[in-house]
């Protein structure tokens, strides 16, 4: 019997470990607004298009656009600049992408994506870009 408790008491254990594990990234928008400030509008405020403010789009039209992930008029993807790839191409001369330079992507784009859908137009705080 005392055996049965500790075996049954093991496997909850397991269980409630494998529930946390598979639990969602909890995105960081802090994160996310340091890394659109200074990796996605720092190249925008360079060319013709200008700033980009998240207060521009409301909270579905983010969603449908980066889950699209098409970008600059389709002409490449939102992933592109979210990739290591990409951040190691530029972190000798970006600070957020020197500093984010091992995050995972996934969890980056989630954190772009809660700081967009925050400061999109009907969000929580919309937001502009400085
Ligand atoms: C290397 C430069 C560059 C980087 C980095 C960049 N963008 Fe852009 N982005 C552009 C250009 C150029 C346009 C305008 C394209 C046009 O209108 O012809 C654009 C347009 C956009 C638009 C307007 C809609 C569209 O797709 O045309 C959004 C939204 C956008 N970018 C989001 C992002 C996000 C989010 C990031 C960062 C993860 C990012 N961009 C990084 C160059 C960049």
């Amino acid at each position: 019997m005392k055996h049965a408790k500790i075996l049954s008491a093991a496997a909850l254990i397991t269980l409630m470990g494998a529930s946390v594990a598979a639990q969602a990234y909890e995105a960081d928008w802090k994160r996310g607004r340091v890394y659109y400030r200074s990796v996605c509008t720092s190249c925008h405020v360079a060319m013709p298009v200008g700033s980009i403010n998240p207060s521009t789009k409301t909270k579905a039209e983010w969603s449908v656009y980066l889950q699209a992930d098409k970008h600059a008029k389709d002409k490449d993807t939102v992933s592109k600049y979210v990739s290591k790839a990409y951040r190691a191409s530029i972190k000798s001369g970006n600070k957020a992408a020197e500093k984010f330079a091992d995050t995972p992507e996934k969890e980056l784009m989630e954190d772009i994506k809660a700081f967009l859908i925050k400061g999109a137009k009907d969000g929580d705080a919309p937001a502009t870009c400085s």
